[in-house]
């Protein structure tokens, strides 16, 4: 299983089931996701300026392509490319395959006392959570 990352145009990620449940912005930086050349997914990340070098990781891939773990791979793949130092990922309390995706890819739950901070400051809904990962060997 060879993935890649290369150019996304938002016509192929709105084709793709679950793209609804990421967000797209003008500020953020999109890939399509390639597995053995053929395109599979989308992986992206909005900038966040505080923290610098950190984003929003925004994903979603092909039904036929779930499963196999490719989740990690293009998200290490979008740290590496951007020399990013962190990623967060915002999910829906409900989205179970998300979260266990992002738990297998290495991310951990921010804090209890964290999340309910986010909360009350309105950046993070009562439905969602929010997870991390720190990608310290690209800064070095
Ligand atoms: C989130 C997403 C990118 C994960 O992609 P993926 O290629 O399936 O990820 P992985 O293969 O690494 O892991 C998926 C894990 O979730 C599990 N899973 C799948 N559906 C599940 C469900 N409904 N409930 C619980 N676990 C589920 C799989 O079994 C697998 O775990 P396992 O390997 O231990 O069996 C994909 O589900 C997707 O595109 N979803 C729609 C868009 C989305 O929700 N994006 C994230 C927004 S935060």
């Amino acid at each position: 299983m060879n993935i890649t990352l290369g150019i996304c145009e938002k016509n192929f990620l709105e084709t793709l089931e679950g793209h609804e449940e990421i967000l797209f912005s003008d500020k953020g930086k999109y890939h399509a996701i390639f597995c053995d050349h053929k395109k599979v997914g989308v992986v992206g990340f909005i900038p966040v300026v505080f923290p610098k070098c950190t984003g929003f990781v925004q994903i979603v891939i092909d039904p036929k392509s779930r499963g196999k773990g490719m989740a990690e791979i293009a998200e290490d793949l979008l740290a590496q490319k951007y020399h990013l130092r962190a990623l967060y990922a915002t999910i829906k309390i409900d989205n179970l395959a998300s979260i266990r995706a992002h738990r297998k890819a290495g991310f951990t739950m921010i804090d209890e006392k964290r999340l309910e901070v986010l909360r009350d400051q309105g950046l993070l809904g009562e439905n969602e959570i929010r997870m991390e990962k720190e990608y310290k060997i690209f800064t070095e």
